[in-house]
Order: structure tokens, then C-alpha cells, then sequence
């Protein structure tokens, strides 16, 4: 996986004088089935979220209020994604090294994955991420 697999998502809208509304589902909007529901909030000014990979796990990452950025770097190059509007999503395959920061007060990041909580999908070594890329 490289950073050629990262998308940013744009999800439908339903404008209205009533207020707006979008969505995804699974195998639709998101290239996978959702087992897993999370989302962060409440992150004190200057906080960083992640700094790991995931061996065989993705992801899909709204900023449903305010914003913050997600850094993403697949062992070779590094982006950073800002992410501040609730109709845009960011796809993470698995393999990609990367944490959160720059959350603005009141932000609220929602994140889906296709596997449930597993302690052991969890890469916390940068070194190790790097030699797990090299037999990728
Ligand atoms: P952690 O993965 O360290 O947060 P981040 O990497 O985004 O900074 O998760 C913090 C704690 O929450 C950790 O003890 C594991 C627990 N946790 C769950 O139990 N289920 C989950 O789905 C997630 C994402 C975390």
C-alpha cells in the first residue's frame, strides 16, 4: 500500500433550507464492510491522536465538526490531509503509518473500520513498520 491507495471520499449531500444531510454505506460510498464504529472528541489544543499502522485493518475517517489533519506516510512519502467539511471522507488502507493532530476546539472525528478491536493489528514501532513495508 502506498500513498496511491489514500482517497479523499466525497459523500452525497442533500442540501437543504432544513439543514444538510449525507451518508455512506457499506460497500458503497466506502470500499468495505463496516465492523467497528469509533470516534474522538473532546481533544485537548495541541494533542496528537494514532502514530501506528494497522497490519491488515482500514479505515475511513469523517471530521463530522470542525477540523484537524491526518498524516499519513506509507514508509517512502508523507501527506498531510485536512479534513473540514462533514461530506468528505478519508480512505486509510492498511499499511500506512499515521496520526492525527490540529484539532480544533469542538472538533469531532468519526472513524470506521472493517475490523473490530484487535490489540494486535497494531504497529506502535516505526522501525518495525518499515521493515513490515519492505516484505509488503
Ligand atoms: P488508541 O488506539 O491508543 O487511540 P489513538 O491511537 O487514536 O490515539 O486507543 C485508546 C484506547 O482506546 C486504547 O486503550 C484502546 C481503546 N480502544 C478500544 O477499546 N476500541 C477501539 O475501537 C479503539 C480505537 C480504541
Amino acid at each position: 500500500m502506498t500513498l496511491n491507495d489514500v482517497q479523499i471520499i466525497q459523500l452525497p449531500r442533500f442540501l437543504d433550507e432544513r439543514g444538510n444531510l449525507s451518508f455512506f454505506e457499506n460497500d458503497k460510498q466506502i470500499p468495505f464492510t463496516i465492523a467497528r464504529t469509533y470516534w474522538i472528541y473532546d481533544v485537548p489544543g495541541g494533542e496528537e491522536r494514532g502514530g501506528h499502522a494497522y497490519t491488515d485493518l482500514q479505515e475511513f475517517i469523517v471530521a463530522i465538526s470542525g477540523s484537524f489533519d491526518v498524516v499519513l506516510n506509507d514508509g517512502h512519502n508523507k501527506k498531510t490531509y485536512s479534513l473540514n467539511r462533514s461530506y468528505l471522507g478519508l480512505y486509510v488502507p492498511k499499511l500506512i503509518w499515521r496520526h492525527m493532530e490540529n484539532f480544533s476546539t469542538n472538533s469531532l472525528a468519526l472513524i470506521v473500520s472493517d475490523k473490530e478491536y484487535d490489540a494486535s493489528q497494531y504497529i506502535h514501532d516505526y522501525d518495525e513498520f518499515k521493515r513490515t513495508k519492505r516484505h509488503e
